[in-house]
């Protein structure tokens, strides 16, 4: 059996990070979000694996993938040339799957307890396609199964009045009959070929459609706000059970609460660090607050500030910023740093459709 992955698209949602970076390498707890779809259809044993790119971050995807290739999976680059629609996903990559059932994912999707157990369950129904399903509190943000007796009846994209609480998450098993779906519909007022109306299609025609329900968190971090509770998700769970793991340098002026990972060669002192959080390898924290849920990548610089459930990205600096920083989302290299100069005003260098709220 073989899985295929999203990594394309264009994370409009996610600028300007998504401007010089692929949406999927943005990291959740110091590890690219891509990785966490490796690790779920690897946990279920499917290490022959399609990872559908775009042309312009596609090489940077392929770079990272088989630079941390620790699973032993064997990629295989699908390019799709534009953004056409997941069921357009699905058509450029049949070469790829040939003629076996596959697991289909969004390489965008966080799932806590992995798949294997919804692998399983399609294996077993006898399903042309077996769709995990989870309760949502917003259900129109996402396609929306309506289920009767055990089966699902109906799917619509991101509808008004959703039909019931169901979404539809990115993580779906298919045989060939997909592939029947996704040549016979068209495309929808937004104009992409929609994986809910192939979904719909294979109803139509009587096909079986079934479904699993996730009942631990499943994720979709298409937002910033999704990414950071993802991020703390991701946190909480990484760090449950286990004891601290400080392998970087930690002064005896610094006091720890709650459970931390500090990566090695990462310098930590007369802080207050307040777990869960992560602080990666060559970071430099001084004389700073870091509170939950933080994670802040390799070879940052935070000194005189204090940062709060955030996303740090490498070789971030932070540096006497006045104000505590929370609930942020900071690209590679970005800067938050104290000026001296007079008059004393606030003084911006931002990309294109960034935010900054002030205090
Ligand atoms: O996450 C679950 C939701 O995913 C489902 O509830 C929806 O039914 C489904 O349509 C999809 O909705 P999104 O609006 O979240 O899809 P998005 O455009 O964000 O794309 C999801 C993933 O697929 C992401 O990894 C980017 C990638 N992608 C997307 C498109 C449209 C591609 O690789 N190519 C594409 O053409």
């Amino acid at each position: 059996m073989k899985a295929l992955i999203t990594a394309g698209g264009k994370g409009t949602r996610l600028r300007p990070i998504t401007y010089t970076s692929n949406k999927h390498l943005i990291p959740i707890a110091n590890k690219p979000m891509i990785a966490y779809a490796v690790d779920a259809v690897v946990g279920a044993g499917i290490k022959d694996i399609g990872i559908v790119i775009n042309p312009d971050t596609g090489r940077e995807m392929e770079r990272a993938l088989n630079d941390m290739n620790s699973w032993g999976a064997r990629f295989t680059f699908i390019v799709q040339e534009a953004p056409q629609g997941l069921a357009h996903v699905v058509k450029v990559s049949r070469s790829f799957i040939g003629e076996e059932p596959f697991i289909f994912y969004l390489g965008d999707n966080v799932i806590v307890k992995g798949i294997d157990g919804f692998l399983k369950d399609f294996l077993q129904s006898g399903d042309n396609a077996h769709l995990v399903l989870a309760r949502v509190k917003e259900p129109q943000r996402f396609g929306v199964a309506a289920i009767k007796e055990g089966r699902i009846v109906s799917v619509e994209e991101k509808p008004a009045r959703p039909k019931s609480e169901y979404a539809v998450t990115g993580i779906y098993f298919y045989d060939q009959t997909i592939f029947e779906a996704v040549e016979n519909i068209t495309p929808s007022d937004r104009g992409e070929l929609e994986i809910s109306d192939a979904h719909q299609y294979l109803i139509d025609k009587g096909y079986r459609v079934g479904y699993s329900e996730a009942t631990g968190w499943w994720k979709d971090t298409g937002k910033p706000e999704d990414l950071l509770e993802a991020n703390r998700l991701v946190l909480d769970q990484m760090l449950d059970g286990r004891e601290d793991a400080i392998s970087g340098d930690v002064d005896e002026k610094t006091d720890i609460a709650g459970k931390v990972i500090i990566e090695g060669g990462a310098k930590v002192s007369n802080s207050s660090l307040r777990g869960p959080l992560i602080i990666g390898k060559g970071c430099v924290v001084e004389n700073s607050y870091i509170g939950p849920y933080t994670s802040i990548d390799a070879e940052c610089l935070i000194r005189d500030s204090e940062v709060e459930y955030s996303v740090v990205m490498e070789q971030c600096h932070i540096v006497e910023a006045d104000v505590r920083i929370e609930r942020s989302l900071l690209g590679r290299g970005a800067k938050i740093i104290k000026g001296y100069s007079r008059p004393r005003t606030q003084r911006f260098i931002i990309g294109d459709q960034s935010t900054i709220v002030l205090a």
